[in-house]
């Protein structure tokens, strides 16, 4: 066959939280893919980035009080190293809000200018009542206007999949305040898709880029009306990149920078790589596949090909839609201690396990995935361990000096009956249908073991005479296992290079399970895969629930909706010590006078009094904020050791503590009533 050319890509993920089992569903069942096809010999990239825009993340990263750009880098570093941990084998990783992003966001924009395909409309938003704050669609929660499921996101339903804007929910509230939003007009610039629907009806329907349900939901839901006008636009402020020629007060919705990420991470890496990311995207000799999760199939399905068509860019070969994770049968819970983090579960359990069991339950449907811990304890500790694993653990050892018989031997037509399996487990990995491939495996394991235990190899050790027997028995059991791990290696490539290095045979070709491997040195065994204690899996669910216990008890200071952006604007300073700090000394004073100094913009002159007749002069920079007579009276903090400095208007004996960046936002720091004018403040 000849040599394929294949784009891959995986969902972006936010920028906004880690990675946890949910999601690992479809890097597993990416990388799964990926590693298939270049272990058939095929060019295969794996482009992928982190998805970084939008007003969560801006929210986000102010309650962390650090800068976007620092979350998402933060971010972005925390995903890659999961990704690591469970083998996600990428070949470049990006980021949305990147420079090559931008500028690939600018031209699309502008073909879709070009053809007249942008109109500007107002629309009413909803707004917090509480802050005013425009409210972004996961920022409204209420009833599902179709299957009535309460608690659901602004933009679609969890529970039935339906896609909505907020103001479709049935009592919606603010997750902001927990108040009904208010209505509000705001302009906004829309996409006029209904253009495309002739090219979208076809390219949905045709049967060949979508699984069936898929272009049967597209049908039903979209595309038997006028397609709506698409909203591309969020007001500022927004975390994102500006819409030309708007005054910075437009940006484009994270939905439209977000795929177009895609393009931007092999042009990144085809920078870098001396290659024309054209031949990639514009060319009709390579593949694009795109794996996902039906709840953003609409995205993918209808706004991105419709993106890609008016750009110029080839559409999607492929999307790849698959169904969400479930754990014992339920949606994963942060109480019950399943909503597990990547890094958690690697704490406790080898991350091979998982991509195993992934495989074992992924079909080529949109079915959800259930993660059953005891058919996983099952499956692995059974199949995997008992069955795979250990035709190389029982007969390894016995042919350390030897190695592989020169001549493979007669085996009754194992290996031949494996070998010739190989295509159906080939069309099955082609197909997504990875559950499959893992029973065909499975079944081959099935029919070595019986192999093994007959001819006995621990009892052919014993006798001197059956030396080369044991050596044939050997050579053949370590070929059917060989045979299995080339077969498995896309999900377990750990196990692939152990086997190689066992057998001093590095597995890199889909072909290395057709042809049996003999007069070769077998390396002393190691250890590969050890069983799962059930007690593992306890620690790792009661870890989850601390976690969350930490996490998501109510957070008292929500409420107060404070944000993070002073700490930002001015970041602490360095530590300082006791000795340091009472060098300053501070006192409670009392406005005794105030008034204003005509020649001074900024400037009131205070007379503070620190009780008896000790009096200060003091010129502080609140006149924006503060009415001279209503300060007469109140008490103060000052430095009252600050060094005296002559200003133009007279002697400043001191200085009074104040919050806030200037101009009228001046806060004077306020002392309970009963102190007393000359205490001192610690
Ligand atoms: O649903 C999500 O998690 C999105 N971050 C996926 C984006 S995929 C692509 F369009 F960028
Ligand atoms: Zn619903």
């Amino acid at each position: 066959m000849s040599q394929r050319k294949i784009l891959v890509t995986a969902a972006l993920p936010y920028a906004n939280g880690p990675i946890h089992i949910g999601h690992l569903v479809e890097y597993v069942q990416t990388d799964v893919w990926v590693r298939f096809q270049r272990l058939r010999g095929h060019d295969c990239r794996f482009f992928w980035a982190d998805d970084t825009h939008g007003t969560a993340i801006m929210k986000s990263a102010r309650l962390a009080g650090v800068t976007e750009e620092q979350f998402i880098a933060e971010m972005s570093e925390a995903h890659q190293r999961d990704f690591d941990t469970f083998g996600i084998n990428y070949d470049h990783y990006g980021s949305t809000h990147s420079e090559t992003n931008r500028q690939l966001c600018h031209e699309i924009w502008s073909a879709f200018k070009e053809q007249d395909l942008v109109e500007r409309k107002k629309i009413v938003e909803l707004f917090d009542a509480e802050t005013g704050e425009a409210l972004p669609d996961r920022f409204v929660k209420g009833t599902c206007p179709k299957c009535k499921s309460p608690d659901q996101n602004g933009d679609n339903c969890d529970k039935c999949g339906h896609t909505y804007t907020p103001k479709d929910l049935i009592d919606p509230i603010s997750t902001i305040s927990g108040k009904p939003p208010v209505e509000g007009e705001t302009d906004h610039y829309f996409v006029k898709i209904e253009s495309l629907q002739e090219f979208l009806t076809q390219w949905t329907q045709c049967g060949e880029h979508l699984q069936d349900e898929v272009a049967n939901y597209l049908k039903g839901h979209f595309l038997n009306e006028p397609l709506r006008d698409w909203d591309v636009s969020r007001p500022k402020p927004y975390f994102g990149f500006e819409i030309p020629d708007t005054g910075g007060q437009h940006f484009w919705y994270v939905w439209f920078d977000a795929p177009i990420g895609y393009i931007a991470s092999t042009k990144e890496w085809c920078e870098a790589n001396g290659e024309d990311y054209n031949d990639w995207w514009r060319n009709e000799d390579s593949e694009i596949h795109h794996f996902l999760g039906k709840d953003i199939q609409y995205f993918h399905c209808l706004f991105w090909p419709a993106m890609l068509k008016t750009a110029g860019y080839q559409t999607p070969t492929k999307v790849h839609i698959h169904g969400f994770l479930t754990v014992d049968g339920e949606k994963m819970s942060k109480s019950k201690g399943t909503f597990i983090k990547a890094e958690t579960y690697a704490k406790h359990l080898d991350p091979a396990y998982l991509r195993y069991y992934f495989a074992s339950k992924l079909g080529p449907r949109l079915d959800d995935l259930d993660l059953n811990f005891e058919d996983f304890v099952t499956k692995v500790n059974s199949d995997l361990v008992n069955k795979i694993v250990n035709l190389a653990s029982r007969t390894a050892k016995f042919i350390k000096d030897v190695g592989l018989s020169d001549t493979y031997p007669d085996d009754g037509g194992l290996f031949e009956y494996g070998a010739q399996l190989g295509e159906q487990i080939a069309e099955a990995y082609e197909n997504c249908d990875y559950a499959k491939a893992m029973r065909l495996i499975v079944e081959l394991a099935d029919r070595a073991n019986p192999y093994v235990e007959n001819a006995e190899p621990w009892n052919l050790k014993k006798d001197p005479d059956k030396k080369q027997q044991l050596q044939d028995v050997c050579t053949v059991a370590l070929n059917l296992f060989r045979q299995l791990v080339v077969y498995l290696q896309p999900v377990l490539p750990r196990l692939a290079e152990q086997v190689g290095e066992l057998l001093n045979d590095e597995i890199t070709d889909w072909n290395q399970s057709q042809t049996p491997l003999v007069g070769t040195p077998v390396n002393k065994f190691k250890h590969l895969l050890k069983r799962i204690d059930p007690k593992d899996i306890e620690k790792m669910t009661e870890e989850s629930k601390l976690e969350v216990a930490d996490t998501d008890q109510e957070d008292p200071g929500a409420k107060y909706n404070d944000s993070g952006q002073p700490m930002i604007d001015e970041p602490l300073a360095d530590e300082c010590t006791i000795d340091d700090f009472v060098k300053v000394d501070l006192r409670v004073a009392r406005v005794i006078a105030a008034e204003h100094v005509p020649e001074a913009r900024k400037l009131l002159k205070l007379t503070l009094s620190l009780g008896g007749d000790h009096r200060r002069q003091v010129f502080a920079g609140i006149k924006a904020a503060y009415d001279p007579e209503k300060l007469v009276g109140r008490l103060v903090v000052m430095v009252a050791n600050l060094k005296p400095r002559q200003m133009k208007f007279g002697l400043s004996e001191g200085m009074v503590c104040a919050a806030g960046p200037g101009g009228q936002d001046v806060f004077l720091m306020a002392l309970d009533e009963g102190a007393q004018p000359g205490q001192r403040v610690h």
